[in-house]
Order: C-alpha cells, then structure tokens, then sequence
C-alpha cells in the first residue's frame, strides 16, 4: 500500500503527479510539525484507552527518529508518498510494525495537514516578527546615530518642511513596529486546534479528547465545531500573508527612499561596498540591488494574498483538494517576507548619510515662518501665510 487510501487499485501514474503537484518537495518544512501533531494525538489516544501505553512508546520514538533522520537530511518525502502524513506514516509502520498502523486513529489528512500548517505558522509568525523589529531596531539605530543630520521633508516628491535622519529613521520604525504587532495580532486566526475534527465532521463512536491535544501543541482553544475548521482553511493563511503584505508595504517605501538617495544625483546615503553588486561590463558599477528587489518584492508577496483569496472564495464547505494549492503561495509569502526583511536589518547597519551632500533650500522653512508670525503678531495663518509667499516672491 503505497498511500493512506491506497485499496490495493492502481492509479495512474499522471494523475498522481498532477494531484500531489509539489507537495512532496513543499511538506518537507511540514515534517517536524506534523511528527508533533501525531505524538501528540497519539498521546491523547492512549489516554482515552485508545492505544496501549507501549504503542504509544514506539510511536514517540518512532516518529522523533524520523523527525531526525529527516532533519539530517537522511530521507525525503518522494512523489510516490505524496505528501509529509503519507510519508511519516509508512515509515513509522516500516520502522515499529503494527503500532504504526494504529496513528490514525480519529484522523484525517485534513485535520493533519491543518495541525502541521498552524504549529509552522505559529513558529513562522514569531520569526517574522522579530525580523521586522530587527529592521525596526536597526533604523532606531541609525536615527540615533545621525540624529541631527538635516534632511528635506518631501511631499509630492519636493522640498516641503524641515526634517531630520531621526525623524525620517523613527517614522520607518515606528511603522515596522506596527507591522510586527500585526504580525503578533495573526496568532489569534492560527491558534486554534483542528484536531479531532478530522475528515471535517468529527470522530463518530469515537472519544476523543481535543482539549487535550490542543493543550499539548499550545493551541489557545480548540476549534469548533468541527466543521468550522474546513470552512477556516486559508483564513489564517490569508490574514498572515495580509500582515505580511503591509510589511512588505513599509520594506519597499523603505527601498524607494533608499534608492532615491543612494542616485549620484541626491548622493543622500553611503553604502558599503560589501552591500552593492557590480556591473558586467561597467567597472564603475555598484548596484543597490538588495533595494531594488526588496521593492519588487512586495509584488510577490501582495499576488500570494490574492492567490490565496482567489483559492477559497465561492468554495463550497467541507474539504475539497483546491485548499492544498493555498501553501506554495502561503510558504512564498513567508520565506520572501522574512528575507526581505532580514536582508534590510542588514542593509540599513551599513547606511551612512553624507552631510554635505544634503542641502536644504531656505523657502523650506516657509511654514515655520508662518507659524512664528502667528504666535508673535497674533495675526491668522491665513495672512501670515500671504506675507511669507510675498516675501519668498520679492526674493526671486
Ligand atoms: N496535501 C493535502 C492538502 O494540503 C492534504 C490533505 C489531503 N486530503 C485529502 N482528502 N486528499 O490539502
């Protein structure tokens, strides 16, 4: 029997190709989440008198080994297994015998595959997390350091108000700290138990302890009922990737600035050699390359919101195989995200701003001599405003 629902039939060689697609190569990131789901709705089983305390045994040793030997880089999921729980499971029942076939007990692929997503999310969100504070940190860095470096204020991309490094870095972090806190904020959808809803309607004749399991992962609750967890797959994914997406946001208008600055006409910022890329042809060359793919990245990760949308919108309840096409696009989103952000908490240690190349124009200080009218004459903005204008005309 090759697969869990193997009958003993063949299947086409084609239609399996087409149907796993790529999740023989996608679940690997699943395994060790997917080998802590099964001991632990192992473990539930055995307290429920529903698998004797030596199964339970082999099964945690069985399935540590495996989560081992694969981290090792020792096996890997093939195309024949079709995908991490196939995989897991007649290698387990390889290595221990019978015990192995007693795992899936109250069980389905489909509260399985949902229990290894979210133990990955949850761990995927904490580490993205802390990349964005580390871009967040590095920018505070960098505003302290250069604090008092004069910088032009722009808006519609011209000199407007008076602005500094510290105010430009602090404007960055304190949005990338949002953008943390909403990364934070998506563990409320994640959390959430899908085991013992199995198939998506539960475990009839069957006792199972979902409160257990769910306090055995970390899960905050269980989720209920049973078939709300089918209805909710790709609505954790899809509120991640959307933290991600405003992430992505802020790193691109990051970039863009950076990128405006770094031009041999603004000449704003310095970056060390070590952070450009050169040119084939063009000795003079170095590239601001990190920057420019960051900012182009954003594409990436804002077409995995609306892949992941488009997946689920119209579906119907219950499982149906479409959801599996929601991790290519889930796992992009993260593993762009989380580069993108690690490579820029970099990037920003190595920006230095070139005082002297910056120059403010005197008119930048039109509104401040504005407000100082009001305050010291007691006139309106409104005159003061006309009087500065006439004055900044006689100048030219
Ligand atoms: N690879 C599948 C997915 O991600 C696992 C669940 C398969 N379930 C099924 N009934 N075929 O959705």
């Amino acid at each position: 029997m090759k697969r869990l629902w193997d009958k003993g039939e063949p299947l086409d060689q084609r239609v399996l190709r087409y149907t796993a697609g790529e999740d023989h190569i996608l679940d690997a990131r699943l395994v060790p989440y997917d080998v802590r789901a099964s001991v632990a709705h192992a473990a539930m089983l055995c307290a429920q008198g529903l698998l004797s305390q030596d199964d339970l045994e082999a099964i945690e040793d069985g399935l540590g080994a495996l989560a081992e030997s694969h981290a090792a880089g020792e096996w890997e999921i093939t195309l024949e297994d079709e995908d991490c729980h196939t995989a897991l499971e007649s290698r387990l029942t390889a290595a221990i015998g019978e015990a192995g076939k007693r795992v899936h007990l109250g069980r389905s692929r489909n509260d399985q595959v949902l229990a290894a997503l979210r133990l990955y999310m949850l761990d995927a969100a904490d580490e993205l997390e802390t990349a964005a504070g580390k871009v967040a940190q590095a920018l505070r860095e960098l505003g302290e350091e250069q604090a008092d470096v004069d910088l032009p204020g722009y808006t519609h991309m011209q000199h407007g108000m008076p602005s500094t490094v510290r105010l430009w870095a602090e404007g960055f972090a304190a949005e990338l700290e949002d953008d943390a806190d909403g990364i934070a904020a998506a563990h409320r959808r994640i959390s959430k138990n899908p085991l013992g809803s199995a198939a998506g309607y539960g475990t009839p004749g069957l006792d199972l302890d979902r409160e257990a399991t769910a306090d055995m992962l970390g899960f905050a609750c269980v989720h209920e009922p049973v078939t709300a967890v089918q209805l909710s797959r790709g609505k954790a994914e899809a509120g991640l990737t959307f933290e991600l997406v405003l992430l992505m946001q802020d790193l691109g208008k990051l970039a863009s600035d950076l990128l405006l600055f770094y031009t041999q006409e603004f000449a704003y910022i310095s970056l060390p050699d070590d952070m450009t890329t050169g040119s084939s042809i063009m000795p003079q060359k170095r590239n601001p390359d990190v920057l420019e793919l960051v900012r182009g990245a954003t594409a990436t990760v804002n077409a995995a919101l609306t892949e992941i949308l488009g997946i689920t919108t119209k579906l119907g309840s219950g499982y149906q195989r479409d959801l599996q096409r929601i991790k290519p696009a889930l796992f992009r989103a993260i593993d762009t995200a989380l580069a993108s952000a690690e490579i820029m908490a970099v990037l920003i240690d190595g920006v230095e701003f070139e005082e002297d190349n910056i120059e403010l124009d005197e008119s930048i200080y039109a509104a401040e001599r504005a407000n100082r009218l009001v305050t010291e004459e007691g006139i309106s903005f409104r005159e003061a405003y006309q009087r500065v204008a006439a004055e900044l005309n006689d100048q030219d």
